[in-house]
């Protein structure tokens, strides 16, 4: 992507994004992982973090509420602010996976159209994980107490209530949170990304 008027970028001066990898023996990813509000990605990304950092790998969680609180404070959930607020994650995360990090996003991403943008500004690094489970689900275990909130009229534009949630059609990754428990899921998903934080030339 060319840089706007008058920005010169530095990219070239600093140390190779490789570097970074051999220190840290690992390649950089991102698991972006796309759900409805308590589907469980934070959940999921949680255990999954744990897990590889048990066996000494570096990881990061992007986080939406986290994010919300702070670099994104200014955001709400307009269609363009959830643009603004995913486009900007996923520069971070772009960052993160250029330092060598295992990096996993946790965003609601509610439709593929931002997915695709995510996808691009990440690049070759990016893999998308469905943390699926149905609204009514996610309802039930309501544990931020927003879908009783949404319910009574209390929170605009909610996902799978009155702002859209598409299916993902080009997942990477599917895990079911009705189906399976968190550990199978982070299991799982530790799995999947084995094939791709490991540096070349490793068994
Ligand atoms: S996204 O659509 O822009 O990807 P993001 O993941 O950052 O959303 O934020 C979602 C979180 O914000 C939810 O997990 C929930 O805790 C909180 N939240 C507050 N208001 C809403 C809303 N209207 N719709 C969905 N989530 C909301």
């Amino acid at each position: 992507m060319s840089a706007p008027e008058n920005i010169h970028t530095q990219f070239h001066r600093f140390l190779d994004p490789a570097d970074k990898e051999r220190l840290l023996g690992q390649r950089g990813v991102v698991a972006w992982l796309v759900g409805l509000s308590g589907s469980g990605k934070s959940t999921v990304a949680a255990a999954a973090e744990r897990m590889l950092h048990a066996e000494g790998r570096f990881t990061t969680i992007l986080d939406g509420d986290n994010l919300r609180a702070g670099l994104n404070s200014d955001l709400k959930f307009s269609d363009d602010d959830r643009r603004e607020n995913i486009r900007r994650v996923a520069e971070v995360a772009k960052v993160f996976a250029s330092q060598g990090v295992i990096t996993f996003v946790s965003l609601i991403t509610p439709r593929e159209e931002f997915r695709t943008m995510a996808r691009e500004i990440v690049g070759g690094n990016y893999s998308e994980i469905y943390v699926k489970a149905p609204f009514e689900l996610c309802a039930e275990r309501d544990p931020k107490g927003l879908y009783k909130k949404a319910a009574a009229g209390g929170i605009a534009n909610f996902t799978g209530r009155d702002s859209g949630f598409e299916e993902p059609a080009q997942a990477n990754l599917v895990l079911d949170t009705a189906a399976a428990s968190v550990e199978e899921c982070a299991a799982r998903l530790v799995a999947y990304l084995r094939g791709r934080f490991a540096p070349a030339g490793a068994s």
